[in-house]
């Protein structure tokens, strides 16, 4: 091989090294995490237990460049202004990227959803997944899933749950699998049920229910003993307990965002858990659960999924449903596209 020949290899190896791309699904939290230790780290004041889920997936590639005098954000082919919420957020993870890889490159970034943005339907963990994944690698860093939960988090603690496959646990600093995607032979039918960006950010909904709810302090203790007796239904394959309490960790953690004046749902959220509830009372085992938005999704076992779709779509306000299962975390998908 010729001088020429090997450094215009060396060359485009090295560009291949600068850029890489990833796709991360969302996850739901079965055990919620709302609230944050005191101090900086974006640490969760409870322990947390999800599923991540295929069938709704982020798909981004980070590209380091020289020439670039700024980050850029193109975030569903939109590209993002210097001061958007997005771009910051973005900014602040390569930050900690370019420090930890000794480097000053901007970056160019281009995201991707298959699903409502920034509506409560875990944009920001499946997003903070794959941009954490990605950028890393592009920098160069060869680093394990849990040290690239670790950056995820400090973003957006639920999106460290999503660089692990099936059930996941997030534990202060730590995120790690729990049980394989067939733990629970489970289908998480999300009911969609506007497609507009949520008006209050988890993070403000959390600080806002720190300084403000009443039950704030009871949802702490009782978050953290319900995550483990949740884990050991987990780990029995307990569908119906499990269910159970997934079921009440959102009621509680909503009635405690409530009492600081913070609400998410929304009459059709509610029309659609009202319908769960009739099914279970009419022997169709469903649960429903609800994040930081007005989309309600239910939990339900992948032989029944068909009957509760079906009941689910009659109800008013349900504009569609996503239907989804539990899968892989975060992963590349080789050089840039
Ligand atoms: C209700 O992870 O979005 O979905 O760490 O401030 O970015 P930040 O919050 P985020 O909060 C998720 C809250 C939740 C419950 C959960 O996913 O555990």
């Amino acid at each position: 091989m010729t001088v020429k020949q090997t450094s215009a290899l060396a060359g485009a190896q090295q560009d291949q090294a600068r850029a890489a791309t990833a796709l991360a699904h969302p996850n739901i939290a079965l055990a919620k995490y709302w609230g944050k230790r005191e101090g900086d780290g974006n640490i969760p004041a409870v322990p947390s237990l999800s599923v991540t889920l295929s069938g709704m997936s982020t798909t981004t590639t980070v590209s380091f460049d020289d020439t670039l005098v700024d980050d850029e954000l193109v975030l569903n082919g939109e590209p993002q202004a210097h001061d958007a919420r997005a771009k910051v957020r973005a900014t602040q993870l390569l930050d900690r990227v370019r420090a930890a890889a000794s480097t000053t490159s901007r970056a160019r970034i281009e995201s991707v959803n298959d699903f409502p943005t920034a509506s409560g339907l875990a944009s920001s963990a499946s997003g903070f997944a794959a941009l954490a994944l990605a950028s890393a690698t592009a920098a160069g860093l060869d680093w394990d899933p849990s040290r690239v939960a670790d950056l995820a988090r400090r973003s957006s603690a639920s999106a460290a749950r999503s660089l692990f496959s099936g059930f996941v646990e997030l534990e202060g600093l730590i995120a790690r699998a729990v049980a394989g995607p067939a733990a629970l032979d489970l289908r998480v039918l999300v009911c969609v049920t506007t497609e507009a960006e949520k008006a209050t950010s988890s993070t403000v909904g959390m600080k806002l229910t720190q300084a403000a709810s009443p039950y704030y302090e009871a949802w702490v203790t009782d978050a953290t003993r319900s995550h483990l007796t949740m884990r050991d239904a987990l780990l029995r394959g307990d569908f119906s307990h499990v269910g159970e309490l997934a079921e009440r960790s959102a009621l509680a953690m909503h009635a405690c965002a409530m009492a600081a004046g913070i609400v998410y749902v929304t009459g059709a959220t509610l029309s659609a858990l009202a319908e769960v509830r009739a099914m279970r009372a009419s022997g169709l085992e469903t649960y429903g659960t609800i994040d930081a938005g007005p989309h309600l999704k239910c939990l339900v076992r992948a032989e029944e999924a068909v009957r509760a779709r079906a009941r689910l779509e009659a109800v008013p306000g349900v504009l569609r449903i996503i239907e989804t299962a539990p899968g892989d975390g975060a992963r590349l998908l080789g050089g840039p596209p």
